[in-house]
This record gives structure tokens, C-alpha cells and sequence, in this order.
């Protein structure tokens, strides 16, 4: 246990019996040890945030978003100078973050009607949106049609039917092609091995694209491909770089996102810039020189840059402590969905020993509803903060409404201000879906 390591912005030591001194590489950039004792983010102290917005909430650094999105924008640009830097927007499909992403100069990756209609509301120029999905349907071709789309990326053969049937004016378009990569990571995660259900199959692509050439409509100009998520191997990046290669000579190529994070204090992920050298490494030796690169990163653009913050409401000892919070599986389905281990904080006395090792545990009727099994901790009171780090990527995303939770509000920090970017949901909305009912008129 590292007990000396500085928090380099507040030169205060990681107290004795804490792991401090390794989490703030996992926490967002802009955090810090308060002078109360707390965390704080973005220069505000987590018991502000909480009493101000409510539990559980869901906080981001906006320093530390924007700076990630220029570190992949700049270093992109650096290594290949035709290049383009989309945010994958399935990742945090929030409003503020669409305009964030806008301002910063990123495009924006859709994958459905929902995340159209959020970027556009955020003012988000057409132009730079590409829209993705295996079974789009004509409703939402039609909406991004008529919204001036900027790129389409085809999936399929009966996509392209649709696209036949509504196109009126030119329209840019990708093919996503299946590279064949068994990425490593969670099953529910890879998407780009021989059986994926994205896109067509390398000896299937020739196909597509004589059509799409064929078609005085439609403008083909190169192919896509995504391997997966959280994935720590860049070399799985390369080798799909190379396997793509073998589909043709293109003006663009899309390599896809999926590059990991770091979670856990054991993790140790490839930085962006070891990142983007593996794939313009990959796309200098396998790739057309002149050709245009395109990477569509989300979890790795807002992951560490967001936390959520939850109150402890019940310390429960029965031979094991558990330690159960206002949330759960309702604001954090990854953990069920992939297996991903977090870490967390007690971020209302971080400088606190660490004494116990508890189960950290959430509020929805599922025993699964495990945050951590064995986190350490000082002795939890009711009332407490604890910090869940780099749940910035796709929490907010797979909300749901288990138990009938509330999906919680979305603020950004920045320079000791808190601004609420979405609000949290209310027993209204949630009853307002439910309306018919009580009309008796549910037919
Ligand atoms: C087509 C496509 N591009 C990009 C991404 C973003 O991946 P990640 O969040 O791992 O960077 C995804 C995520 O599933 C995706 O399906």
C-alpha cells in the first residue's frame, strides 16, 4: 500500500491505512482533498453537491471532459493530420454533453431516433453526425434524413432497401464491416469476432458496395468497423487496422472506439497516445496514405471524468458489514450487465483510515446488486458520501427505473461551480407514462 503518494494538486499526503494516494488516478483529473476532509470535484466539495442536487447524482469534471476530448482530437491530428475524432455519444447521451462535444470541435456518433433528437436539441450540426445501428428502422432514417445527416453508416443489405426507398438528395455512407477480431473483454462487450451481429462479414462487403456505387444517391466513400469495449490490448486495434485493409482501397476508414479505462487500482489500460500509435501505426503500414482516419472513442472520452455520488442509508452488521446506498443496479446496471469492479470512496472523510472491508451493496431487490464485495472503507455511518469512481461512461446511459428509482440528475463542475446539466427524474414523470391507465382508456 502506497501511504506517501501526493495528491499533486493539494501536496497533502494520502493519509496512513488509506489507498488515496493510488485512487486519485482512477477519480476525474479536477479532484481533490478538500480541506474539511472531503472529496471534491471540479473545486466542489461533494457534501455541497450532495445537499444541493440530491442523491444519488451523477457528477463530472468539465475541465477534465474537455481536456480528454482535445488529448484525442490534437493527438490524432498529430500522427494522421486527416483525421476525425467522433464521441460515441451511447456512452453519456446527455444534452451538455452533446454541446460539450460540439463546442470542442468532436463529431458525434448516434445509434438510434433517442440520441438524434438529444444532439440535435444540444445544436449539434448535422453535418457532423454519423449515425450507426444494426436494425434502423425507417422512421429513424427518415428523422436523420430530414434532419441532413452527415454520414450513415450501413449495416446491412435490408438497409440499404430502406435507404433506396427514402433517399431524395445525396447521401454520405459507410459499410461496417465484421474485422474478425475476438476482442478481449466482456462477451456482452466484443463486437467485432466472426459471429458479431454488426455488420456484414469481409466476403459479403464487395456486394453492398457495388450497390451503393451503383446508386446516384448514394455517396460511398468507406468502410467501419468496431471491435468492442474496454479493451486494454492495443494490439487487437492493429490487427484490425490490417484485417480491414483487405476489403479495398477506400477515401475512409472508421476504426471504431473501444478503448479501456482504468477501474480498478490493479488496472493498468494504454494511455491515449499509446493508443492512437497503435492504430496510425496499423493504418501507415496497411492503409492508403491519403486516406481519411475516423475513431468513434466513448467510454475512454468520459469515463474517468465522471463519479456518482450516493448517501449511505443503512450499516448493517451481520457477520459481514454491508453498507447499503440510496442506488444500485438502477444508476449502475454495468456492473450486472459485464462484471466490471469499481472502486469507491468514502468521500465525505477520505482522510480517515480505511479499517473495514465492507460489502458495498445497493438498494434494488437483487442480491447481484453488489457494488464491491470487500471494499475498504473507514466505519460507515448513516449519512455518509460514498464516491463511486469512473462511472462517467454508459451509468447514465442504462438508468433504468428498477424499484422504481429515479434516474438521478447529471451536474458538471468546474472551477469550484456546480452546474445542473439534466435533472433528476420525478415520481411524476414517472407516473405520466401510466396516465392512460387511470383514464381507463389503455386500449
Ligand atoms: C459502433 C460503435 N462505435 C463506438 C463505440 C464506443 O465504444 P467505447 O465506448 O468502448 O469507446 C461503440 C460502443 O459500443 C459502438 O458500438
Amino acid at each position: 500500500m502506497d501511504t506517501t503518494a501526493m495528491n499533486a494538486r493539494t501536496e497533502r499526503p494520502a493519509p496512513e491505512g488509506t489507498r488515496l494516494g493510488e485512487m486519485w488516478d482512477i477519480l476525474p483529473e479536477e479532484s481533490a482533498y478538500g480541506e474539511n476532509g472531503e472529496l471534491t470535484i471540479g473545486g466542489v466539495g461533494v457534501t455541497e453537491l450532495a445537499e444541493r442536487f440530491g442523491t444519488p447524482l451523477y457528477v463530472f469534471d468539465e475541465a477534465g471532459l474537455r481536456r480528454q476530448a482535445r488529448r484525442f482530437m490534437d493527438g490524432l491530428r498529430e500522427r494522421w493530420p486527416a483525421s476525425q475524432v467522433m464521441f460515441a455519444s451511447k456512452s453519456l447521451p446527455a444534452v451538455g454533453m452533446y454541446r460539450l462535444a460540439q463546442e470542442e470541435g468532436l463529431s458525434v456518433d448516434i445509434a438510434g431516433g433517442g440520441e438524434l433528437r438529444l444532439a440535435l436539441a444540444a445544436g449539434v450540426d448535422p453535418e457532423r453526425l454519423h449515425f450507426h445501428g444494426n436494425a434502423k428502422t425507417d422512421d429513424e432514417l427518415r428523422m436523420a434524413l430530414d434532419a441532413g445527416i452527415g454520414t450513415i453508416i450501413v449495416d446491412n443489405e435490408d438497409e440499404l432497401d430502406r435507404l433506396e426507398r427514402l433517399l431524395e438528395r445525396p447521401q454520405k455512407l459507410l459499410l461496417r464491416i465484421i474485422p474478425g477480431v475476438e476482442a478481449e473483454t466482456h462477451a456482452s462487450q466484443a463486437t467485432g469476432g466472426k459471429n458479431s451481429k454488426f455488420g456484414l462479414p469481409v466476403d459479403q462487403a464487395a456486394r453492398a458496395i457495388e450497390r451503393m456505387r451503383a446508386h446516384p444517391l448514394m455517396d460511398f466513400e468507406g468502410v467501419h468497423l468496431h471491435i468492442g469495449s474496454q479493451i486494454l490490448n492495443t494490439r487487437q486495434f492493429a490487427e484490425a487496422v490490417e484485417n480491414i485493409s483487405s476489403v479495398g482501397t477506400f477515401s475512409t476508414y472508421d476504426v471504431g472506439g473501444g478503448l479501456g479505462v482504468k477501474y480498478t487500482y490493479d488496472e493498468q489500460p494504454p494511455s491515449v497516445e499509446e493508443y492512437l500509435d497503435a492504430i496510425v501505426a496499423a493504418a501507415k503500414a496497411h492503409l492508403p496514405a491519403d486516406a481519411k482516419i475516423m475513431i468513434e472513442p466513448g467510454r475512454s472520452m468520459v469515463a474517468r471524468a465522471g463519479v456518482t455520488v450516493y448517501r449511505v442509508v443503512s450499516v448493517k452488521r451481520t457477520g459481514q458489514v454491508f453498507v447499503a446506498v440510496d442506488g444500485g443496479l438502477a444508476d449502475m446496471m454495468d456492473i450486472a450487465l459485464t462484471d466490471q469492479r469499481y472502486e469507491a470512496l468514502l468521500a465525505n472523510r477520505i482522510g480517515e483510515p480505511w479499517t473495514e472491508s465492507v460489502q458495498l451493496v445497493g438498494r434494488q431487490c437483487e442480491s447481484g446488486d453488489l457494488f464491491i464485495d470487500g471494499a475498504p472503507m473507514p466505519d460507515a455511518k448513516v449519512g455518509d458520501l460514498v464516491v463511486l469512481a469512473a462511472t462517467g461512461a454508459y451509468a447514465y446511459t442504462l438508468a433504468n427505473n428498477y424499484n422504481g428509482a429515479l434516474k438521478p440528475a447529471i451536474v458538471f463542475t468546474r472551477d469550484g461551480e456546480a452546474r445542473l446539466v439534466a435533472r433528476r427524474e420525478t415520481y411524476d414523470d414517472l407516473l405520466a407514462l401510466h396516465e392512460p391507465a387511470n383514464r381507463g382508456d389503455a386500449a
